[in-house]
């Protein structure tokens, strides 16, 4: 895609992006390579990083990461899984196992990875660097003029700039100033908690009940009542990531974030298969953490005149479906796209008419996952174990999601509409549709 229009602006943009997660950093990279545009990022932390482990990478996502040259910095750290697979929490019964690599790469064109977020975030950095794009650390933002394009920092200092990126997640302060208070409806508790930890591969390598988890790349799933655990490799094969995820037990009532406590993890799910028990006995002290898992309603607008939002800070997405990360870069593409084509006014409303629908159906679908990953035992549970050991189409199509029709578009089966999505083509189509002129070869 060439990164100029026929007749180049009398000016750069000059654009500030609030928080450098990975949709920030992505949103920077994005914007830059429009070539449009001097980008600055302001991070709140003292220095950067990224918490939590593993994250799984959708061809859609990853489609975008090599077309940047972002994977170059990732290089041994990605894994290919080879299955996803989903066990029973009780017995070890395999309910269905579907193959990922290189099948997902034969049909989407782009690999599904698992990697360590430290890692994709570093990889997000050192393209930003090579870019040269300034970060500053120590910058939390405090307030933004959404008309003249200003941000106020916490010492004072005001940054004025053409355009604003409020990347800064789920307890964003750019989001207050888009909502201006009259529809802000804070973060709410979801009900779950998770622990994460990893364990050095090398170990489950040599324990019979914990080999086969580590033998081939796999993402695998442990579904049981309430709760559930999964677990893949990362960082080359020499570590396996755990998440579980439970009901809240009220322990986190004024913090999102704490350590876990291993006694605590290991009571959870002391009547579950003895591949799970195996896998939290390896559990550090040290090592664990806890995370709220918190929600937001869904948002009337998204951005208020140079403003923004993309990712978390506008449409955080539960863990049931692992595609926060990927939508946060899904909106840093199509974000870029609006900064080249539109005028400034039309960027925030064009780029929401871009991205609501299929983040919000994400959204949603991460909701419903969590229906079905912990439903209790019973009938239910039944059918739809029955369902998904069952190959036949029929059986499984009643458990399986068709990605609504939008836009005078077809429906699609799940999959083609999550993996097969390319967020600067589908941008670029849906501008051209609006009646921009989009000057594209
Ligand atoms: C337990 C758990 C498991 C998950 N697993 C997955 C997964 O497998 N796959 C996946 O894709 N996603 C996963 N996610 C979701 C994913 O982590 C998020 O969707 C994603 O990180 C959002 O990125 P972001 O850049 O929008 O926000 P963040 O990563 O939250 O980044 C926001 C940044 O802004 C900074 N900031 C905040 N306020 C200010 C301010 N006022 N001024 C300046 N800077 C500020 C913060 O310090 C931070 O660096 C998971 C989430 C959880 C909780
Ligand atoms: C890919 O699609 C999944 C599911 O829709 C989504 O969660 C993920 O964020 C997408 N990736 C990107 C880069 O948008
Ligand atoms: C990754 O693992 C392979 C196989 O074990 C090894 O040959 C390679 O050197 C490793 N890469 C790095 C960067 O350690």
């Amino acid at each position: 895609m060439s990164p100029s229009r026929t007749d180049p602006p009398a000016k750069r943009l000059r654009v500030v992006v609030v928080g450098a997660g990975l949709g920030g950093l992505a949103a920077a990279i994005a914007i830059s390579r429009t070539g449009l545009a001097e980008v600055q990022v302001l991070e709140a932390a003292s220095k950067l990083g990224e918490l939590g482990a593993g994250i799984q990478v959708s061809p859609n996502c990853s489609r975008l990461l090599i077309r940047w040259g972002v994977d170059k910095y990732l290089a041994d750290n990605v894994v290919l899984p080879r299955y996803g697979r989903v066990i029973r929490w009780q017995n070890g019964e395999v309910l269905a196992q579907a193959p990922m690599m290189p099948q997902i790469q034969e049909k989407y064109g782009f690999p599904h990875w698992h990697v360590h977020r430290a890692d994709l975030h570093e990889a997000l950095r050192k393209k930003v660097e090579e870019l040269k794009i300034p970060i500053k650390v120590n910058a939390k933002v405090i307030g933004a003029d959404v008309d003249d394009a200003s941000i106020t920092l916490h010492t004072g200092e005001k940054i004025n700039c053409d355009f604003i990126v409020g990347s800064d997640g789920l307890r964003s302060s750019m989001r207050e100033v888009v909502l201006k208070g009259e529809e802000a409806a804070p973060p709410f508790v979801t009900g779950d908690y998770a622990y994460r930890f990893t364990v050095p591969t090398e170990d489950m390598a040599g324990d019979p009940v914990l080999a086969d988890c580590v033998k081939t790349p796999m993402a695998i799933g442990w579904w049981g009542p309430g709760m559930h655990v999964v677990g893949y490799k990362l960082r080359n094969e020499t570590m396996f990531n755990v998440v579980t995820v439970f009901p809240d037990d009220g322990t986190m009532d004024n913090t999102y974030k704490m350590e876990g406590e291993i006694e605590h993890l290991k009571e959870l799910y002391k009547d579950w298969c003895p591949q799970v028990k195996a896998l939290l006995d390896r559990a550090r002290p040290g090592t664990v953490t806890k995370w709220k898992l918190m929600d937001l309603p869904p948002l009337q607008r998204w951005h208020r005149g140079k403003l923004v939002l993309i990712g978390d800070a506008c449409h955080p997405m539960l863990p049931y479906q692992a595609q926060g990360a990927s939508q946060a870069i899904e909106d840093a593409a199509a974000l870029a796209q609006c900064l080249r084509l539109l005028p400034l006014r039309d960027v925030g409303p064009v780029f929401q008419q871009l991205r609501y629908s299929r983040a919000t159906q994400i959204q949603k679908f991460a909701r419903e996952q969590r229906g079905k990953n912990h439903m209790l035992d019973g009938p239910e549970q039944e059918a739809r174990d029955a369902a998904m050991k069952d190959a036949s189409t029929a059986a499984r199509s009643a458990y399986a999601w068709t990605w609504a029709a939008e836009d005078g578009e077809p429906p699609k089966p799940w999959n083609e509409g999550l993996f097969g999505y390319d967020a600067e083509e589908e941008a670029l189509r849906r501008i051209r549709k609006l009646g921009y002129s989009v000057d594209d070869e």
